[in-house]
């Protein structure tokens, strides 16, 4: 405990040093952005090509294809390990995946089962979502055509496009999901994608 002469002492050097702390972070956003001092390198379209979102209306949806037997192959090598080869889930520990595929029309009743076929709105988030974070162990490690032809395959088992169809960026945004009308828009003009 400290006594009490001491403790306004102590205030003023603990805000002294929040201050220099903050001091010395803008100093260093200033210097990096400082072509004269020489630290820092642009950023090149490879490492921007990293950060990316593909909203609902596919808008940046990469150029390539896939169709549900090339997805089969994908899906098997590196997915039915969590996801389970009917995608039925793994709720085992350490694997986790999510079932994928059932449950239409579940989602308003008691025993709601929330998968891709039951829940996901649009199919060109879903590709956003599986090129960014999936293989959960590996995300970023598969191609362009890979992600369309699993995200065709995961589609095409919860009988929402036709087994042979390709999909593709024209492809991708036309297809109806099951439960594209079952969400309440949410009217609040900050989570707007499009201001
Ligand atoms: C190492 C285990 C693992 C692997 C491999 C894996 N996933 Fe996943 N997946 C997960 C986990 C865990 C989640 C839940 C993540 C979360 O909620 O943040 C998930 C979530 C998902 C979802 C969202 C499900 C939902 O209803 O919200 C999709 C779709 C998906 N994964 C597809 C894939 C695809 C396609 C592959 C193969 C290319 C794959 N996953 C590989 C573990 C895995």
């Amino acid at each position: 405990m400290f006594t009490h002469d001491l403790k306004p002492l102590v205030r003023r050097l603990l805000l002294a040093g929040a201050f220099s702390i903050g001091a010395s972070a803008c100093a260093f956003a200033q210097s990096a952005s400082d072509t004269r001092i020489g630290v820092g390198t642009p950023v090149t379209k490879a490492e921007l090509s990293k950060y990316f979102a593909i909203p609902p209306d596919g808008t940046g949806l990469p150029a390539g294809s896939g169709t549900p037997s090339e997805g089969r192959v994908v899906f098997m090598d590196n997915c039915a390990i969590c996801h389970g080869d009917k995608l039925q889930g793994n709720p085992k520990p350490g694997f986790g995946g999510d079932r994928l595929i059932g449950g239409r029309g579940t989602l308003a009743t008691n025993a709601p089962v929330k998968t891709v076929e039951s829940y996901w709105p649009y199919a060109t988030t879903l590709f956003d979502y599986v090129k960014r974070a999936m293989p959960f162990s590996a995300p970023g490690s598969l191609t362009d055509d890979q992600v369309y032809s699993v995200v065709a395959f995961i589609l095409a088992q919860g009988h929402i496009i036709k087994p042979d169809a390709t999909m593709n960026a024209k492809t991708l945004p036309k297809v109806q999901m099951p439960n594209r009308n079952g969400f309440v828009p949410d009217p609040r003009p900050e989570l707007s994608l499009y201001h």
